[in-house]
C-alpha cells in the first residue's frame, strides 16, 4: 500500500566496522555486485521515500564517493563521532532540518538481505497499529551480539537490551533486534533528546527510544519478520560470507523458479544484476557478474566467467573468461577462450580453443576455431580464420586496425600486421606474414620459398639414425622402380 509511502528513511552507515579487520570502510564490502550499503539504498528505494538519508562518517568520503556514482541523488548526513545509533539518527534528522510528518523507517547500512517487501511490510503494521515505534524483530538461532527483545508477561515489548548490557536471563533470550524501525517521526526527534549515554559503550543507542516512548505511554510494537535470515547484520567476514551464500542461493532459486536450469547452485555466483531467459543452462564453477545477460537455450560453462556480457540464444559457451562482449545466436565461445571488452560475435560464429578477442567484431558464421589473437579487427561473414594467426595491432605506439572481408579463407598462421584490409573471398596462403593489401578474390602468398638441399643428410649427418632411415627409402623407391 503506498499509502504508507514514508515520509523519510534513514540508513546508518557510519560505523567503521572494525571487526571487519578491513581498510574498506564495512559497508563498502561487496557481496553479488553490490556494497552491503548498496543493497539497503536498493530495498529502501522501493518505499519510495520523500527523503532518503544515508548517514556517514568513517571513511566518509569514501563512502559518499561511492553512493555518488552509483545512486545519484542520495542524501548523505555527517556524523563526526560514531557516538552511537540513536546519535546517528539525530544527525539524519538534523540534515533534513524540519521534522519529517508522518513515518520514519531506520535501517542499518550492513543489513544487505533485507528486502523491500519486508520494510513494506513493516511500515504496514506500524500504520495499522498506530504505533510510536515498531521494531523489526527476528527469532534466530544464535543471538550473539545482537540487541535483545524484552517483553513482559503479557508478550507486550518493554525494551532493547544490548548484548553488552544484557544480563544472563536476557541474553537467553532469542528474539532480537533487527536494527530496522518504523517510528512516527515527531515523537522520534522528541524522544532521541532524551536518550543517555549511560549503558557499557557510552553511547546514544536508538534502541533507547524504545522504551522512552513506552514509559511516555505511547503504543510500541514488534513486528516479527519471517525469515530471520533475512535480517542477518554483518560484522565480520564469516557473516559476509554467510550473506553472500544467502543472497546467492536467493538469486538462483529466483532463476531456477523462471526457467533457468542451474546444475550445482553451490558453485555458481550470481551478481544481483544479472538477467536469464527461460531454458538457459548453467554449468558447475560459473561466474555471472555485472550486467550479463543470458538467452534462451544457451549453455555457459563448467568453469567460466562472464561480466557485462550479453550470451546470444542457443549459445554454446564453454571454460571461458570475456568481459563487455557480446555473444551472437547460436555462436560457440572456448573451451579456454577469452572475449576482453569490445568483442561482438556474430550469430553462429565461432571463437574456439585458446582464443584471445579484443575489440573486434566477427560478422555471421565467421569462425576463429584454434590458437589465434584477434584484437582490433572487423571481420565479414562465413569467413574462416585459420590456426595460430595473429592479428598484429600494435607497433610499440600505436594500435591500428584490421578489416577481413566475407567468405575469405585465410591460412594457418598468418600474421596480419596492421592497418590492413583484406577483400571479400580472397585466400592466404599458410604461414604468410600479412603486410599489404590483399585484393577480393586473390590469393596472397607472403613467406620464403622453400628449397630442398637433397642428400644433405648423409653429407652432413652419415650414420644417424635419420641416414639410416634415409637410405632404406632410397633402397625402397629404387625397389619399386
Ligand atoms: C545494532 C543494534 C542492535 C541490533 C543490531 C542489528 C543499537 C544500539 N544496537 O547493534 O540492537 O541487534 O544492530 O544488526 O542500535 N552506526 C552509525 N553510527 C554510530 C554507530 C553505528 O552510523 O555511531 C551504524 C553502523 O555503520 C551500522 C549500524 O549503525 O551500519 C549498526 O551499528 P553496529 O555497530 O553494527 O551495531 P550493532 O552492535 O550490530
Ligand atoms: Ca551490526
Amino acid at each position: 500500500m503506498s499509502a504508507n509511502r514514508p515520509a523519510a528513511v534513514v540508513v546508518l552507515a557510519a560505523g567503521e566496522g572494525t571487526r571487519m579487520k578491513s581498510k574498506t570502510p564495512k559497508v563498502l564490502h561487496e557481496i553479488a555486485g553490490r556494497s552491503l550499503v548498496g543493497h539497503v539504498v536498493a530495498a529502501a528505494r522501493e518505499l519510495e521515500p520523500e527523503h532518503l538519508v544515508v548517514v556517514v562518517g568513517h571513511a566518509r568520503e569514501q563512502v559518499r564517493g561511492h553512493l555518488e556514482e552509483h545512486y545519484a541523488g542520495i542524501r548523505t548526513a555527517v556524523q563526526e563521532e560514531q557516538n552511537g545509533t540513536g546519535h546517528a539518527v539525530r544527525m539524519a534528522l538534523d540534515e533534513l532540518g524540519r521534522t519529517p510528518e508522518g513515518t520514519v523507517v531506520v535501517v542499518c547500512g550492513d543489513t544487505p538481505l533485507l528486502s523491500g517487501e519486508t520494510l513494506r511490510a513493516l511500515a504496514d503494521t506500524h500504520a495499522a497499529d498506530g504505533n510510536a515505534v515498531t521494531v523489526l524483530s527476528a527469532e534466530v538461532p544464535d543471538s550473539t551480539g545482537y540487541g535483545r527483545i524484552v517483553r513482559d508477561g503479557s508478550g507486550a515489548v518493554t525494551e532493547i537490551v544490548e548484548h553488552k548490557d544484557a544480563t544472563d536471563a536476557q541474553r537467553a533470550i532469542r528474539e532480537i533486534n533487527s536494527g530496522v524501525f518504523a517510528f512516527d517521526g515527531q515523537l522520534l526527534a522528541d524522544a532521541l533528546g532524551k536518550v543517555r549515554t549511560d549503558n557499557s559503550q557510552g553511547e546514544e543507542y536508538l534502541t533507547d527510544v524504545l522504551s522512552i516512548l513506552r514509559e511516555a505511554g505511547h503504543r510500541v510494537g514488534a513486528s516479527v519478520a519471517a525469515d530471520h535470515r533475512e535480517i542477518l547484520g554483518i560484522n565480520n567476514r564469516v557473516q559476509l560470507a554467510e550473506a553472500r551464500a544467502l543472497l546467492n542461493r536467493r538469486l538462483i532459486e529466483r532463476a531456477m523458479l523462471a526457467g533457468v536450469t542451474v546444475v550445482d547452485p553451490a558453485s555458481v555466483f550470481v551478481d544481483v544484476t544479472v538477467t536469464f531467459e527461460p531454458d538457459a543452462v548453467i554449468l558447475p564453477g560459473t561466474q555471472l557478474l555485472g550486467a550479463t545477460h543470458i538467452g534462451e537455450d544457451a549453455e555457459v560453462g563448467p568453469n567460466t566467467r562472464l561480466k557485462d556480457t550479453r550470451v546470444g540464444r542457443g549459445a554454446r559457451v564453454d571454460n571461458t573468461v570475456a568481459d563487455s562482449a557480446v555473444i551472437g545466436d547460436s555462436a560457440s565461445v572456448g573451451p579456454f577462450a577469452y572475449l576482453r571488452p569490445g568483442t561482438n560475435l556474430g550469430a553462429r560464429s565461432k571463437a574456439g580453443t585458446y582464443v584471445e578477442m579484443k575489440n573486434a567484431t566477427v560478422g555471421e558464421g565467421t569462425k576463429v576455431p584454434h590458437l589465434s589473437y584477434v584484437g582490433d579487427a572487423t571481420i565479414g561473414e562465413y569467413t574462416n580464420i585459420g590456426a595460430a594467426s595473429v592479428f598484429v595491432n600494435y607497433d610499440g605506439e600505436a594500435k591500428h586496425h584490421t578489416t577481413i572481408g566475407s567468405h575469405c579463407r585465410t591460412g594457418s598462421d598468418n600474421m596480419f600486421v596492421a592497418p590492413i584490409t583484406i577483400g571479400d573471398g580472397a585466400y592466404t596462403a599458410a604461414g604468410s606474414v600479412i603486410t599489404k593489401d590483399v585484393p577480393a578474390g586473390s590469393l596472397a602468398v607472403a613467406r620464403g620459398q622453400q628449397r630442398n638441399i637433397e642428400g644433405w643428410v648423409a653429407r652432413k649427418r652419415p650414420g644417424s639414425a635419420a641416414a639410416q632411415a634415409a637410405q632404406a627409402a632410397a633402397g625402397e623407391s629404387a625397389g619399386e622402380s
